[in-house]
């Protein structure tokens, strides 16, 4: 039931920070500050060469994220495809490498017909899903469940979380596994998994001022969505949240693309929402955001309090987020992303747990 909540969206965001402490529980070891992953894994890191990562929708951004931590923290090449494409364009894959899955229903078509054909090629089959009961999860060789609990709104939220916290403990154990990550490296990766039901919480704080932008956005017919790094795929996000629950056309970017085309659609009816904490990134996305606002464009920042200090740019309105590590932000960021989302699919009166055209589980292709 929906609790105290108006819809099953804002109940689900609502229980991030205890959905995503119960997946954490299940993948760390607090005591130890180790990573201690709920099944064996059949395989060892050091014998993997690549990684190829498959998934659609929301669950490929949290799989485009993973890349970044994978890449960073093992030294690991990822690629990374949605699975529609992954399953015909006939890639070359490695027998014995490692190809993950990840789907909240566990019974997407294609992303079950990429897995069948990553089988067939010999390589090792690992699947994060939410039902462990379902198809995806019976036909992988290795199932590391997310502890989501049931996702009943269509838009992803909490899935999507608890997809990123068991990913991001997994490339923490590919870098131990693969001696890129120290005793004292893992303990301090640990250390910031273990904050995050807590920012998870901070960050749903934000919820009055953004109900409050939101009548902004539902104002304007096309919005865009910057971010780089790791902000890049939640921008990606961000942008197919607000399309499927509000029918407004957004689009999310890599910030360093903007110049590369987007900034032609820049005026002063285009609100750009950008996603940047304060990190080593964080200067070249102020003078993209600097870009949007010479040209009138109103700008929503979502950072920390160093990030507000440093962009002193006016016609900006800034979300401030807690401090907190700059590998794991995503989990953080994800949540004003998504209550922006939601709150402007209210003020636009859609049905939000049931956008038009959209099925919970995809199972034909
Ligand atoms: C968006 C959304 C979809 C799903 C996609 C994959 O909010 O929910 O994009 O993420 O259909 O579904 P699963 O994860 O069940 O494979």
């Amino acid at each position: 039931d929906k609790a105290n909540y108006r819809h099953f969206m804002a109940k689900e965001i609502h229980e991030q920070p205890e959905v995503v402490g119960h997946t954490l529980a299940r993948y760390v070891d607090m005591a130890t500050e180790k990573v201690a992953l709920p099944a064996k894994l059949p395989f060892d890191f050091g014998a993997i060469q690549r990684i190829s990562i498959t998934a659609c929708g929301t669950a490929s951004y949290a799989g485009y994220i993973a890349k970044y931590w994978f890449e960073r923290l093992s030294r690991m090449p990822v690629e990374l495809d949605v699975a529609s494409e992954f399953r015909y364009r006939e890639a070359p894959l490695r027998k014995g490498d490692l190809a993950i899955f990840i789907s909240q229903s566990g019974e997407t078509a294609d992303t079950l017909a990429a897995l069948r054909y990553a089988k067939s090629q010999g390589l090792h089959t690992l699947s994060v899903v939410n039902v462990p009961t379902s198809t995806i999860a019976r036909e992988s060789e290795t199932v590391l469940p997310t502890l989501a609990g049931p996702e009943i709104g269509v838009a992803s939220t909490k899935a999507f979380t608890c997809q990123l916290m068991v990913l991001a403990a997994l490339a923490v154990a590919a870098g131990k596994a693969r001696g890129e990550l120290s005793d004292a490296d893992e303990a301090k990766l640990v250390r910031g998994l273990i904050e995050i039901p807590r920012l998870m919480a901070a960050a749903l704080a934000t919820e009055p001022q953004i109900e409050k932008l939101a009548r902004d956005i539902a104002k304007s017919k096309d919005v865009l969505y910057l971010g780089r790094g790791t902000s890049y795929p939640l921008a990606l996000e961000g942008a197919l949240k607000l399309k499927e629950i509000s029918y407004i056309h957004a689009e999310g970017y890599a910030a360093g693309e903007l110049k590369h085309g987007p900034i032609a659609l820049i005026d002063e009816n285009m609100p750009v929402v950008v996603i940047a904490p304060f990190d080593r990134v964080f200067e070249k996305t102020v003078s993209n955001m600097q870009e949007v606002a010479a040209r009138g464009g109103g700008i929503i920042l979502m950072t920390d309090a160093k990030g507000a200090a440093e962009a002193t740019i006016e016609s900006l309105v800034t979300i401030v987020l807690p401090d907190m590590a700059a590998t794991f932000t995503p989990m953080v960021y994800a949540v004003p992303v998504q209550l922006l989302a939601y709150h402007t699919a209210v003020i636009m009166g859609t049905d939000v747990d049931q956008p038009r055209n959209l099925a919970k589980s995809v199972t034909v292709e």
